[in-house]
């Protein structure tokens, strides 16, 4: 018989710390064209995700498939430089599985980061985005079947998913940066197909800021395990039919690459802030 989730996310959590002596509270998850923030942290140690015991593999364009325990100057973090999707045909409990493996890891916080199409015609190409809320419209919930009440319960309030003081936190950083602070609401779709410019009405219609594959299931995994949580969009185009030309991936990975310089700036900003709010909530 195959060991339960939540013991093949406790061998997962086991083998990774076997790996470093550092003890990250602070996970992220690097989304398209935005993994190099994991390229300079200090006392790194990598761990390619086919290495870990029933992690899922990326198969998705610009996502290396790895996990970088290290530091952000003083911070320790654990950093998924790429993600899977469920598009790639995963579950969306296989998709949130490094979710609860950092959770066993003993995470506290988690910073979710992705692309995403700009909906709201406020934002530009580049706008970097803190997300406030989001809309499920992937079918799917990795919470589906037998709870394991270890992780959490039945059924979690998400009233709160994205944490109010981290948004707090994230907006202020942004200021200090002159990065101009956006909050909105992401809505989550299946893909691999991006939206039709009428999905796109639609979405602005229900009160979607923002849209996207991805972030949502972790967002889920880690509020059942009471994990907070922060996530930023990298608007890397405008959504479908808000200009008159068609999108395509390249152009995405290549707006994630130029405003890396930013989106780091504001992870290192923003991590010493979260690592001292847990500390004082002990979390
Ligand atoms: N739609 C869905 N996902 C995306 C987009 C988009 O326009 N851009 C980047 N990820």
């Amino acid at each position: 018989m195959t060991p339960d989730l939540y013991t093949r996310a406790d061998s997962a959590a086991a083998f990774i710390l076997s790996q470093t002596k550092l003890r990250p509270r602070i996970g992220l998850v690097l989304g398209s064209g935005l993994g190099s923030f994991a390229d300079d942290l200090a006392e790194a140690v990598r761990i390619p995700f086919t290495q870990i015991p029933s992690f899922p593999r990326s198969t998705a364009i610009g996502h290396a498939g790895q996990l970088v325990v290290g530091k952000s100057g003083e911070v320790p973090v654990a950093v998924m430089q790429g993600r899977v999707h469920l598009y790639e045909g995963y579950s969306a409990a296989e998709v949130a599985f490094p979710t609860r493996v950092l959770g066993r890891m003993g995470i506290g916080a988690l910073i979710l980061t992705n692309a995403a199409g700009g909906i709201n015609v406020e934002y530009g190409q580049g706008a970097l985005v803190i997300l406030r809320d989001h809309i499920n419209l992937q079918g799917q919930n990795p919470l589906t079947g037998a709870n394991d009440d270890r992780f959490g319960p039945r059924f979690p309030d998400m009233t709160y998913t994205y944490a109010k003081r981290y948004r707090v936190i994230a907006l202020e950083e942004a200021k200090n940066l002159k990065i101009p602070p956006r909050e909105g609401v992401y809505a989550a779709l299946l893909g691999p197909s991006y939206e039709t410019p009428a999905e796109i009405r639609y979405l602005r219609t229900i009160g979607a800021d923002l849209v996207g594959m991805s972030t949502t299931p972790e967002a889920i995994a880690a509020r059942h395990m009471g994990i907070n949580v922060l996530a930023i969009s990298c608007v890397t185009n405008m959504a479908a039919g808000i200009l008159d030309q068609p999108l395509n991936h390249e152009e995405v990975l290549d707006v994630g690459r130029r405003v890396m310089g930013q989106f780091i700036a504001l992870l290192r900003a923003v991590l010493p802030r979260i690592a001292g709010e847990l500390q004082m909530s002990r979390k």
